[in-house]
């Protein structure tokens, strides 16, 4: 149940108790003041007919004039009765225009009071009597238990509005602000909220844009950092490279010559070493050349990204002929040289990990322009992630993951399961960076 409805709910609730309270103390009231009135109206009228028959009542004519008085009265009827109980006459309430409903008169009638007054008339003995008649009272209680009830009610349903559009403009304020969570814990760390209304939600925005701002420094700080690990690493690699390249690379030289010589000495055996120190250093050779390769991919870049990946899948199937490479580079791809270097690296990585780890019969490579950027991804059927290895670094997803982020863009790794996996980088439109 949502905060709104269960507050909203809660006030609705109390309002509603509030004005059962309300309703029941006005019946009460109502009752009270019914009785009193009823009553005090009907012992002074009591008390008035026995003044008059103290007086000399000598004919009827009186008498009927005693009941007429009471004709249209609100509380008190007379009648005057014969001997023989038949009602001579008797004077009605005043006509009631709007009488209580049956159930309000059963709650609040008054106890019925009567009087009989015999009448010592010796041609006509006769008594009056006297009795409540609450109808008019009841009637003029309702009326007024009606209004004060739908004032309260009007009461309840204002506060019900009131309260209601007071919690639907905080909630407002709350909506903005889980927008804005959601945005930065998607990466948007420039989000920002405005700081209005009422104080505590301005305060709230204030923190949020003060956190907001702070993941955003942290962030630019981190994606600097990531870049200059980068940058070192490739510095690192190109150093290694270049040694191996220096320093190895001018001994094998030497050594495939001698080899050769030794290939053209007279004695079959010299010969027959010459031509296996030969064929081992060929082969040294070899291996030195593609490592070289791996450690500094950027520099086949030199003859374009198709290139490098073409060498890259060239290096892993003459290892592996068993396995089928499927490669589709787009062209005219949004990359600037990073974006390159960064896909080189997913494709290098990516292939590694699916001959070392997988067991696939069928690796691809596909890198697609976007309207937002550039696909890269790769993708074997070697059956779906492994749990890793004692003793391998694991480094490669991260290290990914890292060069993906520090150019904005977006790296997941799919698992397959039972099929395989495939890892997906989107690298956002060299222009869209540039500009950033
Ligand atoms: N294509 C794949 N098929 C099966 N398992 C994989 C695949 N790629 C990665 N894995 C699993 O994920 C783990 C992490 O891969 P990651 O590339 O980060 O590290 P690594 O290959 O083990 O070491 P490094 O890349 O640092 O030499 C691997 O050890 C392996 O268990
Ligand atoms: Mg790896």
């Amino acid at each position: 149940m949502s905060l709104q409805t269960r507050v909203l709910g809660s006030i609705a609730l109390l309002l509603v108790l509030a004005l059962l309270g309300g309703s029941a103390a006005l019946v009460l009231n109502a009752r009270a003041a019914a009785q009193t009135e009823v009553h005090t109206a009907f012992h002074g009228a009591a008390e008035s007919v026995r003044d008059t028959m103290k007086g000399n009542v000598a004919h009827t004519v009186t008498l009927r004039e005693v009941v007429a008085s009471f004709e249209g009265q609100r509380h008190v009827r007379a009648a005057l009765v014969n001997e023989d109980g038949r009602v001579i006459v008797q004077s009605q309430i005043a006509q009631l225009d709007n009488p209580a409903p049956g159930w309000f008169a059963w709650l609040i009638e008054p106890a019925p009071l009567s009087i009989t007054i015999p009448i010592n008339l010796p041609q006509f003995p006769c008594v009056l009597q006297l009795l409540t008649d609450p109808r008019s009272e009841m009637a003029q209680s309702w009326g007024h238990v009606v209004t004060a009830f739908l004032t309260m009610l009007a009461f309840c349903a204002g506060a019900m509005a009131v309260v209601s559009l007071a919690f639907r403009h905080a909630l407002r304020h709350l909506k903005d602000l889980q927008a804005g969570m959601l945005d930065v814990s998607r990466g948007h760390y420039q989000t920002r909220l405005e700081a209005r209304g009422a104080p505590e939600f301005a305060e709230l925005a204030d923190g949020f844009n003060h956190m907001a701002g702070r993941l955003e420094q942290f962030s630019d700080s981190n994606r600097r950092l990531e870049q200059q690990i980068n940058q070192v690493q490739e510095e690192e690699r190109a150093g290694i490279a270049r040694d191996l390249h220096d320093e190895v690379g001018p001994y094998l030289f030497a050594l495939q010559v001698d080899a050769s010589a030794l290939v053209k000495s007279t004695e079959p055996e010299t010969r027959g070493r010459g031509q296996a120190i030969r064929d081992a250093v060929m082969h040294i050779q070899q291996q030195v050349k593609d490592i070289l390769r791996q450690l500094r991919p950027a520099s086949e870049l030199e003859f374009g990204l198709e290139a490098a990946i073409a060498d890259q899948i060239l290096f892993w199937s003459r290892r592996y002929p068993a396995i089928r490479f499927e490669r589709s580079v787009g062209s005219d791809l949004a990359l600037d040289r990073r974006g390159e270097d960064t896909a080189l690296r997913i494709v290098q990585e990516g292939l590694s990990n699916a001959v070392r780890h997988g067991n696939p019969g069928l690796i691809r490579v596909v890198i697609a322009g976007q309207p937002d950027g550039v696909r890269v991804s790769v993708e074997d059927d070697g059956g779906g992630l492994k749990q890793s290895a004692a003793g391998l670094s694991q480094m490669g997803l991260p290290g990914l993951e890292e060069r993906v982020r520090a150019l904005d863009g977006r790296f997941i790794v799919e698992d397959l399961p039972g099929k395989g996996v495939r890892l997906v980088a989107l690298l956002p439109d060299r222009r869209v960076r540039e500009v950033a």
